[in-house]
């Protein structure tokens, strides 16, 4: 008995040795957008340079879905995380002697990040992939410009490890940042020098993250930043939430119709084809089964919202108002919990854009049996 509360003991203060260890660790982000995988695999040597010191965590995450199979499976970075990290390492391609379109798309949307100093303090690197390495320098500076003016403490690499760098092909070490130029094919790119390299500026970085950990304010930019930086579409795909096929109308009408901004939207709960649970509640359905229709007749709406919007869901200013129509007996009184479905997917996905006004009420029959129906407007831009 006695050896095995030892023992117990012994697990107990392991356990918490390791979480202070972890608590102790810096967390770094290594946030990329890349097209063509150069800008990951530099990623990956940055990411391993971070974690080599055993005393720092690095995270390798995109700003943008990316429709190139190598990249499928690498997490997608919101913005309001950002404040969250130790330091961040920011890898993108070189367009034109610049950041690329989606990294420059994403910085763009850290404007409440900056007017709230959120970023200051916090270290950062920068690493590029280039074609032929044409103003790569311009690049890196740019992107130093952005971060500037966020307040963050810029980490270069000067000439550090350039003496074993093998000079007689072009390389792309840079003071400012690793790069690597992947259109020149006579040895494979990133070459082993330049995966040393950004190796070595992870390695460095990491240990200036280490340094200035918890001198400065992890401020959480929340509420007004998550809604102006909230993309509904890249937010759709992270919640795994699927739009269906827009039904097609059963007669002279049309899915939806817009008038001025105001977009009118009526559906039922129909799933591939087919009515989803359908009948009326307390006969041939229970609250679940209307639950569940309600949801899949929600979706249906916003496919159709989509739609109307030209396929860009940030266009949708407010959801103005929600009515579900349920069909139930005569004495049935929870409404508002059937609809309650329909206004929290609405919520989750569109923010405080998406609280509405909202009426329920219950009926003795719906069209095509359904248990559902929901008539939805919506302001759109
Ligand atoms: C719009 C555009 C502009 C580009 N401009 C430059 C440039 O100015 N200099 C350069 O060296 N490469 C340039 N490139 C090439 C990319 O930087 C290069 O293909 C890079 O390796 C892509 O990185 P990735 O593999 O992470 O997508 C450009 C590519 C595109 C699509």
């Amino acid at each position: 008995m006695k050896k095995l509360s030892t023992v117990f003991v012994l697990i107990l203060l392991l356990k918490i040795t390791t979480v202070m260890a972890q608590e102790n660790k810096a967390r770094i982000l290594v946030l990329i957008h890349s097209d063509n995988g150069g800008t990951y695999e530099l990623a990956k040597e940055i990411a391993s340079g971070i974690e080599s010191g055993k005393n720092a965590t690095a995270i390798i995450k995109q700003v943008k879905e990316a429709q190139n199979p190598k990249l499928k499976n690498i997490p997608i970075a919101s913005v309001d995380e950002l404040p969250s990290y130790d330091g961040i390492a920011f890898g993108s391609p070189v367009y034109f002697g610049n950041i690329s379109t989606g990294m420059s798309e994403f910085l763009s949307k850290t404007v409440n990040l900056w007017t709230n100093h959120a970023l200051e303090g916090m270290p950062a690197t920068v690493f590029m992939s280039a074609g032929s390495g044409a103003g790569k320098e311009l690049a890196l500076n740019a992107f130093w410009n952005s971060l500037a003016v966020h307040g963050m403490v810029l980490v270069s690499n000067g000439i550090r490890g350039n003496e074993t760098v093998n000079k007689s092909i072009p390389q792309g070490n840079t003071v400012l940042g690793i790069t690597s130029m992947a259109s020149l094919k006579d040895v494979e790119r990133p070459t082993k020098d330049e995966r040393g390299l950004a190796e070595l500026q992870g390695r460095n970085f990491a240990k200036t993250a280490l340094t200035l950990k918890g001198t400065f304010t992890k401020k959480q930019v929340i509420a007004a930043n998550s809604e102006q930086s909230r993309d509904i579409n890249e937010l759709l795909k992270q919640k795994n939430i699927i739009l269906p096929q827009v039904p097609q109308p059963a007669g002279n009408y049309k899915p939806y119709v817009r008038s001025g901004n105001l977009v009118f939207i009526n559906q039922v709960a129909l799933k591939d084809g087919k009515i989803l649970n359908p009948g009326k509640l307390g006969v041939n359905v229970n609250e679940n089964h209307v639950k569940e229709a309600t949801k899949v007749t929600m979706l249906n709406v916003i496919a159709v919202l989509k739609e109307a919007v030209g396929g860009d869901l940030n266009k949708v200013k407010q959801c103005v108002q929600l009515t579900g129509i349920f069909n139930t007996k005569d004495d049935y009184t929870q409404h508002a919990d059937l609809m309650n479905v329909a206004s929290d997917l609405t919520v989750d996905i569109f923010g405080e854009k998406g609280k509405h006004a909202r009426a329920t009420l219950g009926a003795s029959s719906i069209p095509v049996n359904s248990p559902v129906e929901i008539q939805a407007v919506f302001e759109v831009e």
